[in-house]
């Protein structure tokens, strides 16, 4: 690196040493800013607000910002160069990532082992002592692809002209290992990853080119195996590096670590699991045979297309409820609001429909166009559809999934719903939307399924329950489309499912 500058970021404290005269898009990214046009300079999504030092406006900056925006200091971060030090606030980032606190299996091998859980727009890894199991620590970070696109596909697109999100995830995990050990990687024997199958083609250094376009298969499915040397990681020669195979299609081995550690694959009693994602990937099975697919549900539950959607970081409306008389929302952090969040838009059309505010084909009553949740916030007629979108690619996914297996939305004991969105959504909401359309009591939180699967598969070699996997491809179901539609619209007040929702909180 030439000469550097001194980047600050407020209030984490965390100070940078930039290339002088650099884009700052990669270290941001790792520390929350999102990039959601993927640094085109567009979509206004990555302002700061720069508390000190000279960042002059650009071009973009000008077209995207208000003039009230760019007197106060906000800037396109995706256009910042580190010319000179700057102190930008980047508080509205902060977000936690969801970990997860069970042991790995206790075994009969001795050296530590890490189980890392590669996400999207998080990353988790805990190091194990593999002789009892314990979590010896953990360490979680910011994708630092994001500087590269919010979703799956603005990756894949732009992984497609450039091979840099390989060295990113690579050299981003190496640091996360080594701070991880903390002098211990002489230790390690085994890394173990999963991820979707993007995160797994990405980090594998493997063609994304066939995700890009129906029928969206790829030949390289299957677990990848490296050395260090291999991937230039700071590790014991004999050390094995597995990234976990994808179920097929879309279908990650984030689902296959989760159905390990839910046990969708122990017992006779049909359970579903479901990760609600801008690709919602869906298992349905027991001990018999498991069902998995995946549906493109848009950017919605991340509330990517909505109007004033953001990240669930601080500032966003989490939860919104209606009492008879008045809305009531919950604002991450306490402070002004500043957007919606997809457990917040979930909760605010399910608030509207009990208001009568929505109705059940999914348009503003009385011909509005537009809710007030807590000022500034509102919800528009345009972010209503982008949710009927995303929640009737889910259950149109499910329900056929149903059909092939041959059972009746009754006979699903219980859906556990994995990831962060998973673990904050309220049930009742989810059902009153009908997203899920099963009783709320049936719904529960999986946590960080994939992370705790990636545990569980630590030295094990052979996974007997990819025997009674099958994947089902959506995209090319005669049934689906119709089935989509039917399931767009909301469930009135007085069908069943709404009917039988209760929130534990009720
Ligand atoms: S304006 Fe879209 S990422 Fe910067």
């Amino acid at each position: 690196m030439g000469a550097t500058v001194r980047i600050e970021l407020d209030p984490l404290g965390i100070v940078l040493d930039a290339e002088q005269g650099s884009t700052l898009e990669s270290i941001l990214a790792m520390h929350g800013v999102e990039f959601p046009c993927g640094g085109a300079g567009t979509c206004g999504g990555c302002r700061v607000q720069v508390l000190a030092g000279a960042a002059e406006p650009q071009e973009a900056d000008l077209l995207v910002l208000t003039d009230a925006e760019l007197a106060a200091g906000y800037r396109l971060a995706c256009r910042i160069r580190a010319d000179s030090p700057l102190k930008l606030k980047v508080d509205q980032w902060s977000m936690p990532v969801l970990s997860d606190d069970a042991a790995g299996a206790a075994s009969l091998r001795h050296g530590l082992a890490v189980a890392i859980d590669l996400g999207t727009t998080t990353l988790a890894a805990q190091l194990i002592d593999q002789k009892t199991g314990a979590v010896l620590g953990l360490r979680t970070a910011l994708n630092p692809q994001s500087a590269h696109g919010a979703d799956v596909m603005s990756r894949v697109r732009f992984s497609l002209s450039n091979g840099e999100l390989t060295t990113l995830i690579r050299s981003c995990l190496a640091q996360m290992i080594a701070d991880l050990a903390d002098g211990r990687a002489a230790e390690i024997v085994e890394v173990v990853l999963v991820g979707n199958t993007v995160m797994h083609h990405l980090f594998c250094g493997l063609d994304a080119e066939p995700l890009a376009h129906v029928p969206f298969r790829s030949p390289n499915l299957g677990e990848q195996r490296f050395s260090p040397q291999q991937l230039g990681w700071n590790l014991p020669a004999s050390a094995v590096i597995r990234f976990l195979p994808c179920l097929g299609g879309f279908v990650g081995s984030d689902i296959l670590a989760g159905i390990l550690a839910t046990s969708l694959h122990a017992g006779h009693q049909l359970r579903a699991l479901i990760d609600l994602g801008t690709n919602g990937e869906i298992a349905l099975g027991n001990c018999d045979r498991i069902l998995c697919a995946s549906t493109a549900a848009g950017t919605a539950f991340e509330a990517g297309a909505i109007r004033m959607g953001m990240r669930a970081a601080v500032g966003a409306v989490s939860h919104v409820s209606w009492d008879g008389v008045r809305l009531h929302c919950g604002v991450i952090g306490d402070v002004e609001p500043r957007g919606i969040c997809g457990s917040g838009l979930i909760d605010a059309v399910a608030a509207g429909l009990d208001m009568g505010a929505i109705l059940p084909s999914g348009r503003m009553a009385n011909g509005d166009k537009v809710m007030s949740l807590q000022h500034p916030v509102e919800l528009y007629q345009a972010d209503i559809r982008e949710l009927q979108l995303a929640k009737g690619a889910i259950a149109a996914g499910l329900r056929i999934l149903l059909e092939h297996w041959g059972a009746e939305l009754d006979g699903i004991e219980s859906v556990h719903l994995a990831g962060a969105f998973g673990n904050y959504v309220r049930p009742r909401s989810a059902c009153r939307i009908g997203l899920l359309e099963v009783p709320a009591e049936r719904l529960i939180a999986a946590g960080n399924s994939a992370l705790r699967g990636a545990k569980l598969s630590i030295g094990v070699d052979h996974f007997p329950v990819l025997g009674i996997i099958e994947h089902v491809p959506l995209a090319s179901d005669p049934e689906f489309e119709d089935k989509f539609v039917d399931c767009m619209s909301f469930p009135d007040g007085h069908e069943t499912v709404a009917a039988n929702c209760v929130h534990p909180d009720d």
